[in-house]
C-alpha cells in the first residue's frame, strides 16, 4: 500500500473529534504549511506569530487530535471585520469542517462586539464561495483582475458582507 492511501486511511480511522480553539505560537509552523499548501502566495511562520500577537487579529485553529488541520484569521477595526483567511488542509476537506470553523469563528467576532464582516473570495472558488453563501454572507462588490496568481492571467474577486447583530 503506498504512503497516501495509508495516511487516507489512517484520516478515515481517526476516532477524535474536531475541535475548534484560539491558536497559539505553539502552532505557527502547522498553520504556515496549511496556508502554503492552499493558496498561490502562502504566509510564513514569521506573518503567522506576528498576527496573533496583534491585538485587533483574531486565528482559530481546527484540531483533531493533535492535528491542527485549519484555522480561520480575521482583522477587527472598531465594529467591522474582515476575515484574512480560511483553509482546511487538503485530506480534511469536503467534510463540511469549515463551516463550523467560520461559524464558531463569527461566534467569537459577535462575542468582541463585531457588526459587519467582510471578505474577499475568488468568483471561481466554487467550495469557499458555496460555504460564505450558506453562513449567510452575501455578495456587495466585485474586483476586476484583482488576484495575481504569477500567470499572465488574473482572477476576479467576490466582496462578500454579512451583519452578526
Ligand atoms: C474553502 C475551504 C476552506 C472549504 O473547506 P471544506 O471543509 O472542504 O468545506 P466544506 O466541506 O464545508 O464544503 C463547503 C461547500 O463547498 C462545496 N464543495 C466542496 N468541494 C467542492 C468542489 N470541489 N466544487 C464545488 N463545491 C464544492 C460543499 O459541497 C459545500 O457546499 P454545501 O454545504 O452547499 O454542500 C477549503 O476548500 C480550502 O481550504 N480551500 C483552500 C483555501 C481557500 O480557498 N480558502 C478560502 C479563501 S477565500
Amino acid at each position: 500500500m503506498t504512503a497516501p492511501v495509508l495516511d487516507w486511511l489512517s484520516w478515515l480511522w481517526n476516532p477524535a473529534r474536531p475541535v475548534i480553539e484560539p491558536a497559539s505560537q505553539r502552532d505557527v509552523a502547522a498553520l504556515a504549511r496549511i496556508h502554503g499548501d492552499s493558496f498561490h502566495r502562502g504566509w510564513g511562520k514569521t506573518e503567522f506569530d506576528a498576527m496573533l500577537r496583534e491585538p485587533g487579529t483574531m486565528i482559530h485553529r481546527l484540531r483533531r487530535g493533535r492535528e491542527v488541520v485549519g484555522f480561520a484569521v480575521s482583522r477587527q477595526t472598531a465594529d467591522e471585520a474582515e476575515i484574512l483567511s480560511i483553509a482546511v488542509s487538503a485530506r480534511a476537506r469536503g467534510r463540511g469542517l469549515s463551516r463550523a470553523l467560520l461559524m464558531t469563528h463569527l461566534g467569537h467576532l459577535a462575542g468582541r462586539g463585531v457588526r459587519a464582516v467582510f471578505l474577499e473570495v475568488e468568483e471561481n472558488n466554487q467550495p469557499a464561495c458555496r460555504l460564505y453563501r450558506n453562513a449567510g454572507f452575501e455578495v456587495v462588490g466585485r474586483r476586476e483582475n484583482y488576484y495575481n496568481q504569477g500567470t499572465a492571467t488574473k482572477l476576479n474577486a467576490l466582496v462578500m458582507r454579512r451583519d452578526l447583530s
